[in-house]
């Protein structure tokens, strides 16, 4: 079958002889938004997460700038390296067949100028095997953005609350309000402009999100930014409840992973300290 025919263009065939899972190119999340149909995406940032989420039928994993404070236990994103992302990114895309596998750029690897991001993205995309990057910015980021897809890297944007920049924007803030609004529609398409695929839009009103997605022709993906974006992302951790404590406002949680992991291993401990495990079966 040629990628043209192809639904979702040509992936590798399964070992067991059954038909090409079709791999999700930037280009079907475009016809999805055209056709009217949402699609999913979630963070991943190791194998079973990321092969689970893509057997669910998850078209996009994003090994997220997030892995900073959902892995390495920073407070925020702003510390996590290239060299700590690659390896997640790496392990990901190893671990998918479907999914489209995006690379976060974090903090202080791209904003310094268009080469500087050229050249870690290029690190994502021969060392980590990534389909994509993201980014966060808007308009200032356009020579980045363009530098990027010129050079044949597709590129994924972020606008509205951008977590890097969180300092400067004085907190994890609502961006668009009122007068604001117009930014927002200004940024998602200075983005499409320089050849984004998608934009992302964390924490914006849902009229605003609304009227971008109306605007710009590439898909959007909500954050916090109301049900009309073309797709929806959330920190996997959150979605099922494998983080505890105070949520943000956008997140459903679908599952209680903690609950489940803490009986386990509460199980587990009490049946060693009891003498039940291992048992006859277990033992050689
Ligand atoms: O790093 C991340 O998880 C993200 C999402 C919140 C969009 O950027």
């Amino acid at each position: 079958m040629s990628e043209e025919t192809a639904p979702y263009g040509t992936g590798p065939a399964t070992q067991d002889g059954a038909a090409a899972i079709k791999r999700i190119r930037t280009h079907h999340l475009r016809e999805m938004k055209q056709r009217g149909e949402k699609f999913a995406m979630l963070t991943a940032y190791e194998q079973y997460a990321a092969q689970t989420f893509d057997e669910a039928g998850i078209e996009v994993l994003l090994v997220g700038d997030s892995a900073s404070n959902n892995v390495f236990g920073n407070e925020t994103s702003l510390p996590v390296t290239v060299d700590e992302l690659i390896p997640l990114a790496r392990a990901v895309s190893r671990s998918v067949r479907r999914a489209l596998v995006v690379a976060d750029l974090p903090f202080g690897s791209y904003q310094a100028s268009p080469e500087q991001a050229y050249l870690t993205a290029v690190r994502f995309m021969k060392e980590a095997n990534a389909h994509a990057v993201k980014l966060e910015g808007g308009v200032e980021m356009a020579p980045q953005v363009r530098k990027l897809t010129e050079g044949g890297i597709p590129v994924m944007a972020h606008i509205g609350f951008t977590p890097q920049s969180e300092h400067n924007l004085g907190g994890y803030r609502v961006q668009g309000r009122g007068d604001a609004a117009k930014k927002v529609v200004e940024e998602a398409q200075a983005m499409e402009d320089a050849g984004a695929f998608a934009v992302v839009m964390e924490m914006v009103p849902g009229d605003v999100a609304a009227d971008v997605t109306a605007t710009v022709g590439i898909p959007t993906i909500g954050i916090g930014a109301g049900s009309q974006c073309d797709g929806q992302v959330l920190v996997w951790q959150d979605a099922f409840g494998l983080r505890t404590g105070r949520m943000p406002r956008f997140v459903r949680q679908y599952a209680d992973l903690h609950g489940v992991l803490l009986k386990a291993a509460q199980d587990y401990a009490a049946d060693v300290k009891a003498g039940t495990f291992p048992a006859e079966e277990h033992t050689f």
